[in-house]
């Protein structure tokens, strides 16, 4: 019996490492720098070997092949940082659901517009999306006993009050991401984050794992984007993209701020990480802070 060939681990060059620095900028806009290059030498490494690769040569040239399509995408997963919660940055969420959101249907009531769309855009496994989706629900509910709308409530209550038409969007490049994300199965550590009463009003408690309701889930439309692409979702009123930047050069965050104002409705409003912020990306956005939270709101009238 022949016994398998071990192959010995490839040691990369700088100039190798320099090459993919360069060609996992070009696809997806995460920069390494010098203080993260270990990280993508690292990851790379283990990508030779679960590809058993003969040389970096080879390894490039199939990620760089059309038959390599797959291997870059496996390659670009293994890069990215999915770590999320739900109700991430409460002061965050509670000036998006108490003031802007609040706002929003005000404005849209009175001109008798029913639709809203949110849109997470880097949304790892989900927990941001379904927060955001059980914040429109709870803020719609409460909107409604002080605007009664003019279509009857049907029984049983819907989860979203007629005629009003919500919808989330959830997007990322990870597809590992948002299979987790679109079956909605959590762990008990990681819904510890969300309270009781949106436990027992958004959750099915399987054995020892919590389930998204499938009337929640139904709001949220899941689908792959990469934020380096020029073609994104447009017609947003809000758009989340927290944590994701933080991972891009600052000539790649100006590009895809820019993108967001266009994939804004007019007067929609951006939320970037905590610790995020647009000083020195862009002036099309008015800084709106309070209670220790930020979020920015189109200024109309920009190319
Ligand atoms: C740290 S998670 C943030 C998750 C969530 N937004 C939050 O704040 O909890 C970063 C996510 O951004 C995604 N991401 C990174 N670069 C991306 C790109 N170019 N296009 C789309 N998603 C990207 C990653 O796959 C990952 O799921």
């Amino acid at each position: 019996m022949s016994t398998p060939t071990v192959l010995a681990p490839i040691t990369l060059t700088d100039a190798e490492v320099k090459l993919l620095q360069t060609l996992v900028y070009q696809e997806c806009g995460m920069f390494f720098d010098e203080r993260r290059i270990h990280f993508l030498r690292d990851r790379v490494q283990r990508r030779l070997k679960a590809c058993n690769s003969e040389s970096f040569y080879s390894y490039y040239r199939l990620l760089t092949s059309r038959e390599g399509k797959a291997e870059l995408t496996a390659l670009l997963e293994n890069l990215t940082v999915n770590e999320t919660s739900f109700f991430r940055a409460k002061p965050q969420l509670e000036l998006f659901q108490k003031t802007i959101l609040e706002q929003i249907l005000d404005r849209k009531h009175a001109k008798q517009d029913w639709t809203l769309r949110v849109w997470s855009a880097g949304c790892s496994t989900g927990q941001e999306p379904y927060t955001l989706a059980m914040l429109v629900c709870d803020a719609l509910a409460y909107y409604y006993l002080r605007n009664p709308s003019p279509v009857e409530m049907p029984t049983p209550k819907p989860i979203v009050p007629p005629p009003w038409k919500v919808e989330v969007l959830a997007s990322d490049m990870s597809y590992s991401g948002l299979l987790t994300a679109q079956q909605g199965i959590y762990s008990e550590s990681q819904v510890e984050s969300v309270d009781y009463t949106s436990r027992l009003r958004y959750f099915d408690k399987l054995t020892d794992k919590y389930s998204i309701k499938p009337a929640l889930k139904s709001l949220i439309q899941f689908d792959f984007h990469n934020l380096k692409t020029d073609f994104l979702p447009r017609r947003n009123d809000i758009i989340f993209c927290r944590n994701v930047m933080i991972y891009f050069d600052e000539a790649e965050q100006k590009r895809l701020v820019d993108k967001f104002y266009h994939c804004l409705n007019p007067d929609g409003y951006l939320f970037v990480g905590h610790a995020e912020s647009l000083f020195g990306l862009s002036t099309k956005f008015r800084m709106m802070h309070m209670n220790n939270a930020t979020a920015y709101q189109r200024i109309e009238g920009h190319e």
